[in-house]
């Protein structure tokens, strides 16, 4: 397939373009930056330089082109956001640039359509022990100040599943990320700004950023149009469990352990993620529907694997 990529130049799209690649198919990356082209190029994807949030820039870069599928994995976050309107932007991407790129789809020929998700749409709460199918309510607002990221989750899925008879969409809710940007996720815990918080707090879904990419390969063939699957691994873990394992095999200090009532004042919507979400996430229909299973089944095996690798993250 000719796959338009936006988010080819970020941490998902690392692994995501060679898989694309290496699976036969011809990616065009989207990026803001000529440096980020010139780098995409090098690895043997083509690129267009263009601002989603610019349609008419958008619909001008790619003039000409032909894709048989558009895949949307933008976000505006260049760090873990802190308080609720560092996430402002990237609600934006997911509402605005969805549209946007729904109209690039429908002038580059595309009739597939993927968008990422996430396991947050199911809510900032306590879930309960039994696992979430995508059957569960998702997008629903609370009153609380999460409801703008609730209400961008959702508009990016209704978006692209309702796209109509001419494309068909999927939506990826894609557990927590971790693995690809270990180096970051260490250099911030060893400055001592990227705190635990005290005491228990509930589970969160993860997915190694290798399996979210090949999941997101898998959901490119075999995904079915208006269908939705969550890209988890088998092993949720507490925000703390991650770090401290994270610490661990980088050798890198163990992260600052504060209350969570110092971090809720500091970093509020952190706070919110890192204590009170306990939510477990079934993998099932992925499995059955995409044939995909997660190479790392949790996040131990997933950062052994980093560490194992020269340099330690080179996975
Ligand atoms: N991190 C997680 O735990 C997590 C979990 C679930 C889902 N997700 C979603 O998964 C996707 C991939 O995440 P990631 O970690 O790979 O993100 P990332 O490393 O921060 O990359 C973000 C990408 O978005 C592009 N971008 C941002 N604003 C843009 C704009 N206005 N126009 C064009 N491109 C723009 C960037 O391209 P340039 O800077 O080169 O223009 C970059 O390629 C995102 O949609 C994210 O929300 C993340």
């Amino acid at each position: 397939m000719k796959v338009l990529l936006a988010g080819a130049s970020g941490t998902l799209g690392h692994f995501l373009v060679p898989q694309l690649m290496a699976a036969g198919h011809e990616v065009t990356g989207v990026t803001r930056f000529a440096l980020a082209a010139e780098r995409l190029r090098k690895t043997g994807a083509r690129a267009v330089l263009a601002d989603v949030l610019d349609r008419s820039a958008l619909l001008s870069a790619v003039e000409g082109l032909e894709a048989d599928a558009v895949v949307h994995e933008l976000t505006a976050l260049t760090k873990a956001p802190l308080g609720y309107d560092d996430l402002e932007p990237t609600n934006r991407l997911r509402e605005e640039g969805t549209r946007n790129l729904l109209d690039a789809a429908r002038q580059v020929g595309a009739g597939r359509f993927l968008t990422q998700s996430m396991f947050l749409g199911y809510g900032f709460r306590d879930l309960g022990p039994e696992p979430l199918t995508e059957d569960a309510p998702f997008g629903v607002p609370t009153g609380a100040k999460t409801d703008p990221v609730l209400a961008a989750l959702k508009s990016t899925e209704d978006q692209v599943l309702g796209a109509g008879p001419d494309i068909a969409g999927t939506a990826l809710r894609y557990g927590l990320f971790y693995g690809g940007d270990i180096e970051v996720i260490a250099g911030m815990m060893s400055r001592r700004r990227l705190p635990v918080p005290l005491g228990s707090a509930g589970k969160l879904p993860l997915v190694h950023h290798k399996d979210a990419a090949s999941a997101t390969v898998a959901a490119l063939e075999r995904g079915a149009g208006g269908r939705v699957y969550n890209i988890v691994d088998d092993t949720p873990a507490t925000w703390r469990e991650l770090m401290e394992e994270i610490s661990r095999t980088t050798r890198t200090p163990r992260p600052l352990v504060l209350p969570a009532g110092l971090i809720r004042l500091a970093a509020p919507y952190a706070a919110q993620v890192m204590t009170r979400i306990n939510m477990r996430v079934s993998n099932e229909r992925a499995r059955t529907e995409l044939d995909w299973t997660p190479h790392f089944p949790g996040y131990r095996q997933g950062l052994a694997a980093n560490m194992a690798t020269a340099g330690g993250h080179g996975i």
